[in-house]
């Protein structure tokens, strides 16, 4: 982790030059003309571990893909919503304690990449659309959305009435979508190219600016307390786990969607011979396994393995939810 103290001006500077200099562009840095090979798997699964042994070779693949869209989307839509709440979450924090221009600058190159990250996973969710002989947008219906959710309107609420329960969900997007590139990495010869690209992009800025949620969570942590902000401190880290939890669980159903849909493309009835062995699964094994052993879904669900999240939030005195600690073999 990088600069942790807000009031170090020189640090702050150094890192906003590291930045500046080292950031890619959307469309001249990433090798789109590579296009994506669809017989290629993007992210490592379990599936035995899971629960799924039944299925066949393909299927494997195809599910393989369809996760790892939907963790290109869990991240884009999470970092896409950041831009819609910088007035409240991130201006009016800024503007209650006295913040060096340093850590504005910093702020707004944060939201530039993360609004940037956004785009470059919708860009590969429509290519990939595109690739396997769907509608470029066609997939995005199948995928998490925050836009006009009820995740959204709480988050935004809690914002508003001066909470900060926003930057307990950038941390934890930070921490995961990191976690995540070193998941892909072990099957960086066996998934899809432009997919790996594209996550190690995404990584070396993740990994430049992870720390910013922390400097803005310090500051939040050394203003001049009054009740409500106590009361924050206290209660919004488990708020914004208790708000992210129903959400994601929520847009996780929508693979049953598919159902209802018959386009013509290998990849979707592939996608859709999946579906009677996924109902399959006991709920309650689900359930549980969601919370424990699903890689990625877990993370997103589990805060025990973050230790840097655990570390702010024992600074500030936060309740932390109980939840069995993760047991995933990948
Ligand atoms: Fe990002
Ligand atoms: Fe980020």
């Amino acid at each position: 982790m990088k600069a942790t103290n807000p009031h170090n001006s020189f640090a702050l500077q150094r890192q906003l030059m590291i930045q500046k200099k080292l950031q890619w562009d959307l469309m001249d840095d990433i090798k789109w003309e590579m296009g994506i090979d669809q017989t290629k798997p993007l992210v490592p699964v379990d599936f035995t571990a899971m629960g799924l042994h039944e299925l066949s070779g393909e299927q494997q693949v195809v599910l393989s893909q369809y996760l790892g869209l939907v963790i290109n989307a869990t991240i884009s839509e999470m970092e896409d919503a950041l831009p819609r709440l910088k007035f409240h979450g991130w201006e009016r924090i800024l503007d209650s304690y006295p913040a060096n221009p340093e850590i504005r600058e910093l702020g707004e190159l944060f939201f530039e990449e993360e609004q940037k990250h956004a785009a470059a996973f919708k860009k590969y969710l429509q290519l990939f659309s595109q690739t396997v002989g769907l509608e470029p947008d066609f997939l995005t219906k199948f995928m998490p959305r925050t836009y006009g959710s009820r995740f959204q309107k709480i988050i935004t609420k809690n914002a508003q009435a001066g909470g900060h329960a926003f930057w307990w969900i950038v941390a934890l997007t930070e921490e995961v979508s990191i976690k995540i590139f070193h998941e892909i990495d072990t099957i960086k010869d066996e998934c899809d190219p432009l997919f790996y690209h594209l996550h190690r992009l995404h990584l070396e800025e993740e990994s430049r600016h992870a720390n910013y949620a922390y400097l803005m969570l310090e500051i939040i942590r050394s203003r001049p307390q009054n009740f409500k902000r106590m009361y924050a401190k206290r209660m919004d880290y488990l708020f914004s786990q208790l708000v992210a939890t129903p959400w994601i669980l929520g847009e996780l159903t929508k693979i049953f969607d598919a159902e209802n849909y018959d386009p013509k493309s290998e990849f979707f009835d592939t996608l859709k011979s999946c579906l009677p062995h996924l109902r399959k699964v006991p709920k309650l094994k689900l359930a549980t396994q969601m919370f424990s052993s699903v890689p990625y879904i877990s993370w997103f669900l589990n805060p025990n393995w973050r230790n840097f999240c655990k570390n702010m939030a024992d600074k500030h005195g936060a309740i932390m939810p109980r939840l069995p600690n993760l047991r995933i073999h990948l």
